[in-house]
């Protein structure tokens, strides 16, 4: 008889105040620096997962397209440790749909993985906490162990695997921060954060960017204790330009800045200059992550629609971390899979 074990979920991205960048560990992903972010509640990833005793092979299905190679092995690494700690080695179909589109250059690595990692643990009946979810999600992308726990998060580098896990600074409603990215290209990256994390070492800076790392993690922790955007706004540049310094003088460099990201730059230290509470980072790509404060926010994103070059501004406030959805909800995907609701068994709700 076929049996289908199946749990859904759902996880925001986030974005790193204090960055992520290099390892300790590769295969681990134990990082070189404890880093800090927040999640991006517009923004969406909603994961369902499904062991089945009668499928042959292992299926992903991101934004109704199946995938194979690098992406489906990234999620087999999950699965390989959900199975193992569980002892349900079926083959899973793993169906997954973003809100925001695919080829912006806002990473869904992070999203995904932590609602894979909470839909596959909770499919294979596992109920595992905040904190082992959080590993969890680790081993797929660093950053997404940011996306499991709610509000304002950090991601303590820890000694080793069992504790390299993120948690809650502050939750959602602490302080009413809004990001408002502007997407300025839609090319492919030349380099993904994956290489970047390997080459970090090639770079004379990244060895200062650690070192300084833990004043600016206090910097930037008081500074949210105190809601201080001044001081906020100080740090979160400084450490935008130290990721980029890193990336720069790389071997090979990685140049992410188009000259819309420059320029805009430029304008957000102009407005903060006449008193809005503005202030931007850059991840692994050029576009401009503008954070800022709610009586801002609407004027701003006015303001980057109109910027010379931005192509569409996404607009988030911070947001809770990844959570278990109800199968009825999740039906879309279940048919994306050729699945329906008779027949399967519920882990997750
Ligand atoms: C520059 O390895 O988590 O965004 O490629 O999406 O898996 P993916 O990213 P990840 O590195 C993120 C690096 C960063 C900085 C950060 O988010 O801390």
């Amino acid at each position: 008889m076929r049996e289908l074990f199946a749990a859904c979920a759902e996880a925001h991205p986030n974005i790193a105040l204090i960055k992520y960048w290099g390892n300790r560990d590769h295969r681990l992903n134990l990082p070189a620096n404890n880093s800090i972010s927040f999640n991006l509640e517009g923004l969406l990833t909603r994961t369902l997962v499904v062991f089945d005793s009668q499928l042959n092979r292992d299926r992903l299905i991101i934004n109704g397209r199946e995938r194979f190679r690098d992406p489906l092995k990234r999620v087999q690494r999950i699965l390989a440790w959900v199975r193992e700690d569980s002892g349900i080695y079926w083959n899973a179909h793993v169906i997954s749909v973003n809100n925001f589109p695919e080829g912006v250059g806002i990473a869904s690595s992070a999203s995904a993985f932590a609602a894979l990692a909470l839909a596959a643990s909770k499919a294979a009946g596992l109920h595992l906490d905040e904190r082992n979810l959080s590993r969890l999600a680790r081993i797929g992308s660093g950053s997404a162990a940011r996306s499991v726990p709610d509000g304002f998060v950090e991601w303590r580098s820890g000694t080793g695997d069992h504790d390299s896990y993120a948690f809650t600074l502050f939750p959602p409603e602490y302080w009413d921060l809004w990001d408002c990215v502007a997407v300025v290209s839609t090319e492919p990256k030349p380099l993904g954060s994956q290489e970047g994390h390997l080459l970090a070492e090639t770079s004379p800076i990244q060895w200062a960017r650690v070192t300084d790392a833990p004043r600016r993690l206090d910097w930037c922790r008081k500074a949210l204790k105190e809601r201080d955007f001044e001081s906020l706004a100080e740090v979160v540049e400084l450490d935008s330009h130290l990721l980029h310094a890193v990336m720069q003088t790389s071997s090979p460099p990685m140049f992410y800045w188009e000259p819309t990201s420059v320029a805009l730059m430029h304008q957000v230290r102009r407005w903060r200059k006449q008193g809005w509470n503005v202030c931007y980072t850059l991840d692994a790509g050029p576009n401009v992550h503008v954070i800022c404060t709610s009586e801002v926010v609407q004027r701003l994103e006015h303001e980057l629609q109109n910027f010379p070059g931005v192509l569409q501004v996404l607009t988030a406030r911070v947001g809770k971390g990844a959570r278990p959805l109800p199968l009825e909800t999740c039906q879309d995907l279940l048919r994306q899979g050729g699945l329906s609701l008779s027949g399967v068994s519920r882990r997750g709700t």
